[in-house]
């Protein structure tokens, strides 16, 4: 996980868990961590994007209580959408 940090927010910059790791509740421990630290630092988000074709990182995302932002088009070379979510901290 890479966070940054930014003036009202922590963006998840990229979160991957290791294939064998996976569904083992790895990735939501680390998102609990990212929270944590954006509560210490008195931030009001924690946000992150991710592809729109990206199910189960969506699925995870909404789990963990992130809200649809907004959309980012073409926002890769191949010309997929970028869907923005954001937690309220
Ligand atoms: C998205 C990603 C980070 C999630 O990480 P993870 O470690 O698999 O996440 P968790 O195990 O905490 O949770 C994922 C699923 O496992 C389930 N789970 C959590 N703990 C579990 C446990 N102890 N036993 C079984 N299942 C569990 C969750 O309910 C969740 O299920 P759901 O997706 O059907 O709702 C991981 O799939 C990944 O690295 N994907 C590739 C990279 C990527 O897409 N990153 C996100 C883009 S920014």
């Amino acid at each position: 996980m890479s966070l940054v940090e930014r003036n009202h927010e922590i963006e998840i910059e990229w979160l991957a868990v290791y294939k064998d790791y996976q569904n083992k509740g790895v990735g939501s421990n680390l998102l609990h961590y990212a929270i944590s630290i954006a509560k210490n630092k008195n931030k009001k988000f924690l946000a992150v994007r991710t592809s729109s074709r990206n199910k189960k990182a969506l699925r995870f995302y909404r789990k963990l209580g992130f809200q649809k932002f907004g959309f980012i088009a073409d926002a890769y070379s191949w010309g997929e959408t970028q869907v923005v979510l954001k937690k309220r901290i």
